[in-house]
């Protein structure tokens, strides 16, 4: 399997000296982005030219809706999701009742705008772009679902999870969706493989990124910015490795708020590699940029270059509570915590539990044959002395060797945290 985040930025860099050269494309990227990564790269001295660098064009925008919840088709109840504008966060609490796979039910929902409603029997997947050796092509749902099928075990998870965390134990807060650690979820998808897609379709061997973008209304941001649709472009080494095109979720045709009806599923990299509602891949002898791989999606900040990291690849280690935030548990009672631990780099291979804030570690059972880039379940017992608040807390590592650390390094977009999470509960009396 090929390795990220490494090849990610020596790919990076020699995508920036291409734009530079006017050998990269970058539609619907503001050039005065390209030309803030270029000069903090120290690229800056060839002046990128005769290249269309405006925001998108396309006609009919439709902007991010500020009512809560609202363009999310599925019921949101209150004991399971916690609304956060156009998007809705699982509460970890209310996996406790399901298993290792998340229903649909309980699935987070990360919307940029709303939820399309598209008819899957005239829907087309259109693949085109110079990367392909002859012209466009065009697959309906029954042309993917006469290719060999794979079904995968994966979560898909949102790159700003656990962001809020930044804020109230780091006293760093970051720009974006406030979440605590519930925008994630475990499903079985099926669908066809990208790379059987793309041979069928005639990728040539010129071909160097793939950008898959959505069927949703354009991003409009709140100010203005029209940053069309939802898109964000990967390398064919990622292309080709293990991405789906995924027509099903736990053994049913997508939910329409999941991706009706075909959805990326990009494993193990972070949830916007994973577009929903797929409508086109442009294939592309030239690397491909995207506010989703420029504004977005990479590390800024006081511990970063003035061009941030490269473009995020690979989700992180994390673990959770099944617990309510400020749950109340009764002193000299023998309770279960149970919780769940997720890589994106390894098999999960010890959960540790302090019930004393941090002072002493024990370790929990794990309940799943675990690998990476799904999770597992875990349990440990727990009985409370004496009345009063407690600080929970859950250790996670992976066969990496790599184990949840105390704090993250802030970046200004919340992006990646993985530090312990320290969840108050108080025991009663
Ligand atoms: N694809 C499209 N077309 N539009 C979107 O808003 N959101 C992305 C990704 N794919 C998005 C998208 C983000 S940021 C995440 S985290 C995942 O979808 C969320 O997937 P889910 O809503 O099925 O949980």
């Amino acid at each position: 399997m090929t390795r990220f985040p490494e090849s990610e930025a020596a790919y990076d860099r020699r995508r920036l000296h291409q734009w530079a050269g006017g050998r990269a494309r970058a539609d619907g990227v503001a050039r005065r982005d390209l030309l803030r990564l270029l000069a903090a790269a120290g690229l800056a001295s060839t002046a990128p030219v005769a290249l269309s660098t405006n925001t998108a064009t396309a006609a009919g925008t439709a902007g991010a809706s500020g009512v809560a919840g609202e363009g999310i088709v599925k019921p949101l109840p209150p004991e399971r999701f916690i609304v956060h504008g156009t998007n809705a966060e699982t509460r970890f609490e209310a996996l406790a009742d399901t298993g290792h796979l998340t229903p649909a039910s309980h699935f987070f929902v990360r919307n940029h705008t709303t939820t399309p409603r598209i008819d899957a029997a005239t829907w087309r997947l259109s693949i085109w772009g110079d990367g392909l050796a002859g012209g466009a092509r065009q697959f309906s749902l029954a042309d993917l679902r006469s290719l060999p099928s794979v079904t995968r075990t994966a979560f898909v998870e949102c790159a700003g999870n656990a962001r809020n965390f930044f804020k109230t134990q780091q006293n760093q807060p970051a720009s974006g969706t406030p979440w605590t650690t519930g925008a994630i979820g475990t499903a079985r998808w099926r669908g066809a493989r990208l790379s059987d897609v793309l041979r069928r379709a005639g990728l040539s061997h010129r071909a160097v990124d793939v950008m898959p973008r959505g069927l949703d209304d354009e991003y409009v941001t709140s100010n203005g910015t029209n940053y069309g649709r939802v898109r964000r472009p990967m390398p064919v080494s990622k292309a080709l490795d293990d991405v789906l095109l995924a027509y099903e979720m736990n053994g049913e045709p997508l939910p329409l708020d999941h991706g009706y009806p075909v959805r990326v599923l990009a494993p193990s990299w972070v949830g916007i590699s994973s577009i929903k509602w797929l409508g086109d891949i442009e294939v592309s002898s030239v690397p491909l940029y995207s506010p989703w791989n420029t504004d977005f999606y990479r590390l800024y900040g006081d511990a970063y270059p003035p061009e941030g990291s490269a473009p995020l690849t690979r989700q992180t280690l994390k673990s959770a509570f099944e617990l309510p935030w400020n749950a109340t548990l009764p002193a000299h009672t023998r309770h279960r915590l149970t919780g769940r631990a997720w890589s994106a780099s390894g098999a999960i291979t010890r959960v540790e539990v302090s019930t004393d804030g941090g002072a002493s570690w024990r370790r929990a059972h794990l309940h799943d044959s675990s690998h990476p880039g799904s999770w597992t379940r875990w349990s440990t017992p727990w009985t409370p002395g004496k009345p009063g608040p407690v600080e929970l807390l859950s250790r996670a590592t992976d066969s990496t060797g790599r184990t949840q650390p105390e704090t993250t390094v802030h970046n200004t977009q919340g992006y990646l945290f993985d530090a312990v999470v320290r969840h108050a509960v108080t025991v009663g009396a």
